[in-house]
């Protein structure tokens, strides 16, 4: 018997079907079943996807028992700490970090590729007030592929980087803009002075004519640790293999449609709350709750199995012991508390939620721990930045994973139309 294959057997006449293993360079090995249908005349059943490999990549790895991340090989823990939102990028994008030359010219090129053609601005303006900036975002990265329709055919190694650095560089100025229009104010353009995350909170925040304003109690200013906890959140955010919003892009993508639209459909999946819309929830969530004296009845409502009701920024499909960009942001949230104010009340309400859960048997017994939404949207609100907006942000930190995500389908020669199949139950 082949020792690099697995066998099934159906009892039903003891026929047997005998399928290669596939070598992985680390994790889980996968049975390559594709042949299984045209063999057995059987469909493997797995809704949500929970045991099936949809495709190979080589770009991020995860190991949700040991809660380990990495980005082509590079520890989280390593690029969150020594290495800044930009070297990751072109860390995914390159499969390599940048020389110190390299490094200039795409900080340079993305300044330069910041700003929107001005049609877009017209999109805006069609938008009700009020407008959710997760909609706007959406609809104006779908509208981008009208300006950047040449990019369906993509050639050279250069057409890919050039549409990828394009959206990278933009999907800032777009989320930006929905928010300003969200809040009926004029829009800011970016600024090429600044750096790419520097200028994200410079476009919300500035007012008319670009001048950030210092208020009696110190809002507008920029600090430093406000650049570096969003650049954090950025890097944390950037790639996550092959999660519900990827697989969207992936699949819109396998179909040959423009690759912004294929983006636009991740924003869209990113939106859900149990999806990226989970950090504007904790907010809610926060908020709800109230007080500390609430928090243990809102947990004994997370363990009723009669009630709908679930903790936001708890639990996750693949981290099963801890989320690692989660313990990132915990160690940031206690240096923002030293510079910041805080809000003393989210905080405690939080603190209270996480020491509560981690030691109760219901979350335990489920490996439930707090992810990356619990802790991110303490932070964004410590940043002064609208729960509207954690969303979006979360959108702008993954855009490089998931354009990375697409050129890797794109430029596999084997990739196939994103088909699966159903259990028919109907009349
Ligand atoms: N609060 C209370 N109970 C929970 C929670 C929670 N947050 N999450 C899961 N459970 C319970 C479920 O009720 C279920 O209990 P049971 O076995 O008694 O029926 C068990 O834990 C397993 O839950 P599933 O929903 O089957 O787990 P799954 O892996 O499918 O879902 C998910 C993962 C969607 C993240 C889920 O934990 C959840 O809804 N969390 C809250 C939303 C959230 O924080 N999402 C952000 C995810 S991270 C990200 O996208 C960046």
């Amino acid at each position: 018997m082949n020792k690099n294959t697995f066998t099934l057997i159906d009892n039903r006449d003891q026929t047997e079907y005998e399928y290669p293993i596939l070598g992985a360079s680390r994790g889980p090995q996968a049975v390559d079943m594709s042949k299984f249908y045209q063999e057995s005349g059987l469909f493997s059943y797995d809704p949500g996807f929970t045991s099936t490999a949809n495709c190979s990549s080589e770009i991020t790895f995860i190991n949700g028992e040991k809660g380990e991340l990495r980005y082509r090989g590079h520890p989280i823990e390593e690029l969150a700490t020594k290495h800044n939102y930009l070297d990751v990028c072109y860390l995914l994008l390159h499969n390599k970090l940048p020389s110190k030359e390299e490094k200039v010219a795409f900080d340079l090129e993305l300044r330069h590729r910041a700003f929107l053609p001005e049609g877009l601005r017209n999109l805006y303006d069609s938008f009700p007030d009020n407008a959710h900036p997760m909609s706007i975002l959406s609809a104006a990265t779908t509208a981008l592929s009208t300006f950047y329709y040449e990019h369906l055919s993509l050639e050279t190694q250069e057409d890919y980087y050039v549409m990828a650095h394009r959206i990278i560089a933009k999907i800032p100025t777009i989320a930006a803009f929905a928010y300003r229009k969200s809040i009926g104010a004029s829009y800011i353009y970016p600024d090429i002075d600044k750096s790419f995350t520097e200028n994200f909170l410079y476009m919300l925040r500035a007012y008319p004519g670009g001048k950030l304003k210092l208020t009696p109690n110190g809002h507008q200013e920029i600090k430093d640790i406000e650049i570096k906890a969003l650049d954090t959140i950025f890097t944390l955010h950037a790639d996550h293999e092959q999660n519900a919003s990827t697989t969207v892009v992936r699949s819109v993508g396998s179909t040959g449609a423009h690759p912004y639209v294929a983006i636009s459909s991740g924003i869209s999946a990113l939106w859900g709350r149990a999806h990226g819309g989970a950090n504007e929830s904790v907010i809610e969530q926060l908020r709800l709750i109230g007080s500390v004296e609430n928090v243990e009845k809102y947990i004994a409502k997370a363990k009723d199995p009669n009630d709908p009701f679930r903790l936001m920024g708890f639990g996750h499909r693949v981290y099963k012991n801890f989320d690692p960009r989660a313990k990132i942001l915990k160690q940031m949230q206690v240096e923002l508390s030293k510079e910041l104010n805080l809000d003393s009340e989210l905080m405690q309400i939080a603190q209270k939620i996480e020491s509560i859960a981690l030691s109760d048997e219901y979350f335990i017994e489920r490996k439930l721990y707090p992810n990356i939404d619990f802790y991110s949207g303490v932070i964004l609100t410590s940043l002064k930045i609208p729960r509207e907006m954690f969303t979006p942000i979360f959108v702008i930190g993954r855009t490089v994973g998931w354009i990375t995500q697409w050129i890797e389908s794109k430029q596999n020669p084997k990739a196939k139309i994103v088909r699966p199949r159903q259990l028919y139950t109907g009349e």
